[in-house]
């Protein structure tokens, strides 16, 4: 198959779960996930109808579970409910009244605690400020906000009152801030004076006062005292959080909405231009959200569970948010850095909580190895009983680093591979049923029926690479681009006629129907002919004990069309020339003849988003020596790209 993408990468090791693991878990039999997935696959109907029956708390049951071909699914038609309600309204009449729902720590060191109780009378009073402040059913809301509390107090409320919420990451800047309120027409914004990011403090409000200028359909501003630092308040405009919520009441009942009521919009970076607004809607949304959780995390009522995403990406606001607090869990949240203030934080957060269940992401992984294991063996993880990562492809190295230091090899990982337009997770392990292998995400949770297909929609066989693409529709799917159907259209359903859901991804399943994920499509490299996963050459070099991080991208080359460039962040110091050499060959050897890299550049950093994902188109412009005019705008350290083009 000519435009089929060739996996050079092997990998045999495999990890069963733990027969103490599987014993409890809540899907614990291999026969157990295929009657469900295979039920899901066939009828989807009576699958997702008759858990959002048993799942999910309606104010009015729905006549229809699924109505209309993809994309245009309508999902629970006739229902109406609420996501906050979902969340917490349903726990105040159990045991879990009093539970800690959310399990608080600040950079500095100062803690909270919320129980479900504490976090419903919270959420029912900021939902009266919202209101106060004119606020409606359907209206938008911006939240730009550090990881407080107050965060998803903010959240909630907004769904409490049916207004969709529309976070915006602590990192951007007033630009980003501007377009994202004007491509919502946001009426408030929720913000703080400040927030708190390696000892300095992030300047929110001012930032908001600086996009003011260009969002016009701001009317107010809610300002949460966090730092004490010195804001400006603008008179009629700006009004503190702690004086609106003083008087505000402790009633107020959950909105009843339809189900395919917009519960948020997220923005995530386009490759070009601007910013698609991704938007999902109730229903479907809490539904997924609440069953992959459990699927996937597996919880215990005594679970301790830690998500340290931020709130600002869908994996916080599925994973730290919606999800767990859907099904009672206690979730840890932590506002800072993971090295501050010093790099054993996050172990001393697990040993303090004794948590069981912990969530991050590849680029957090890749980091710890590279700060060494003497920062984790400081702390007692032994509370640690299941591990996951999301974000990225996990390097194998990587995987294994993470399930022998963090999880003393007795925790199963769980690989989740999912977008922000799928809402939630879609390919991942059981942890109590699949065998994992390091690198892969393995097979697709009940509900999802993915293929990977050439570019003309034929499947290819197990082991061709091809693009990863979705056949039916699930649903926490997205629904559109906010106030852009046609780009919803032609971004995810244009190139298969409009039949499946194409994700952006290059994947291969192997013989065993496990799914390997070899990055976006476009940043696949073509070698002499040979289309390669820059992945999998990646992979190949953090194999190498010198090499914590590595970024590979093409570059025009005369004889092979495009030559292999490998940017890599050595484990220690910048080592000699003659380390080039040496990680040619380790390529060579462990891939092939074909993925020789062309050119080795050491460097202390790596471009990456503020989500810390490697933005290697940027990369492609250093490699190839042009002058880039790419947009940068979510880029975390704009000083990266000047050194790249030093070195
Ligand atoms: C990548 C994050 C490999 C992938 C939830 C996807 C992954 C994009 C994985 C979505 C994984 C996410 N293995 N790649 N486990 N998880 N990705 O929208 O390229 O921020 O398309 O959602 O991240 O990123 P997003």
């Amino acid at each position: 198959m000519s435009d089929a993408i060739e996996s050079i990468l092997h990998e045999d090791r495999q990890f069963a779960p733990p027969a103490e693991f599987t014993a409890n878990a809540l899907i614990s039999s291999e026969e157990h996930y295929q009657e469900m997935w295979q039920q899901a696959k066939d009828d989807p109907t009576t699958f997702w109808g008759d858990l959002a029956t048993s799942e999910l708390d309606w104010f009015q049951p729905f006549d229809s579970v699924m109505e209309g071909d993809m994309p245009e699914t309508k999902w629970f038609q006739g229902g109406k409910i609420n996501a906050s309600y979902q969340c917490l309204d349903r726990h105040l009449t159990t045991w879990r009244k009093n539970k800690a729902a959310i399990v608080w720590e600040g950079e500095p060191g100062d803690t909270r605690t919320l129980t479900y109780q504490e976090l419903h009378r919270e959420v029912c009073k900021f939902a009266n400020v919202l209101k106060q402040l004119g606020v409606e059913t359907g209206d938008r809301v911006t939240l730009y906000m550090p990881m407080v509390p107050e965060l998803t107090i903010a959240m909630l409320a907004c769904a409490r009152i049916g207004a969709t919420h529309s976070i915006i990451f602590g990192g951007f800047s007033a630009e980003a801030i501007a377009d994202r309120n004007n491509d919502a027409q946001a009426k408030v914004v929720v913000t703080a004076d400040g927030g708190w990011r390696r000892g300095k403090e992030v300047p929110l409000k001012t930032n908001v006062d600086n996009s003011m200028e260009k969002s016009k359909s701001v009317q107010k501003v809610v300002v949460l005292r966090r730092t004490g630092g010195d804001v400006e308040m603008v008179p009629d405009r700006d009004y503190w959080w702690h004086d609106l919520m003083e008087n505000a009441s402790a009633e107020c009942e959950a909105e009843q909405l339809d189900s395919e009521h917009p519960l948020f919009i997220l923005y995530t970076s386009g490759s070009t231009g601007k910013p698609k607004g991704v938007l999902h809607t109730t229903a479907g949304y809490m539904l997924g959200a609440q069953m992959t959780s459990r699927w996937v995390f597996d919880y215990k009522d005594e679970d301790t569970y830690w998500c340290t995403a931020d709130i600002g990406w869908i994996t916080g606001h599925s994973y730290i948010v919606y999800g767990p607090l859907a099904n009672g869990v206690t979730s840890v949240m932590y506002e800072g850095a993971p090295n501050w203030p010093d790099e054993g934080r996050f172990w001393e957060l697990v040993e303090k909580h004794r948590v069981n269940i912990f969530y991050t992401a590849p680029t957090a992984i890749r980091a710890f190895i590279k700060w060494g294991d003497e920062w984790p063996q400081k702390y007692d993880l032994s509370s640690l009983r299941l591990l996951g990562t999301v974000g990225e492809p996990i390097n194998p190295e990587a995987w294994m680093w993470y399930r022998k230091v963090i999880g003393g090899d007795r925790c199963p990982i769980v690989d989740t591979w999912w977008q922000t337009e799928t809402g939630g997770i879609m390919l991942s392990p059981l942890p109590g049923v699949t065998a994992t292998k390091p690198g892969s995400c393995t097979t697709p949770l009940p509900g999802v029926v993915p293929a990977i297909v050439t570019e003309d929609g034929e499947e290819l066989d197990a082991n061709q690479g091809g693009l990863l693409v979705m056949t039916q529709p699930w649903p926490h799917m997205l629904r559109t681009l906010y106030g852009d159907h046609d780009r919803f259209i032609e971004t995810y359903f244009a190139k298969f006629n409009g039949k499946m859901y194409f994700a952006g991804d290059g994947a291969r399943k192997d013989e065993d129907g496990f799914y390997w994920i070899m990055g976006r499509v476009d940043d696949v490299i073509n070698v002499s002919g040979h289309r390669l996963s820059t992945m999998e050459v990646e992979s190949a070099l953090v194999s190498h004990e010198l090499v914590a991080e590595a970024a590979v991208v093409g570059f025009p080359h005369e004889l092979k069309g495009e030559g292999i460039c490998c940017f890599v962040i050595p484990k220690g110091d910048i080592p000699a020339d003659e380390a080039k050499e040496t990680l040619r060959q380790h390529v060579r050897t462990q891939i092939g003849a074909i993925a020789t890299p062309d050119q080795i550049r050491f460097t202390p950093a790596l471009p990456k988003t503020r989500s810390g994902k490697i933005m290697r188109r940027l990369l492609r412009d250093i490699a190839a020596g042009r002058e880039s005019t790419q947009d940068t705008t979510t880029l975390e350290d704009q000083s990266i790209l000047e050194k790249l083009r030093e070195g």
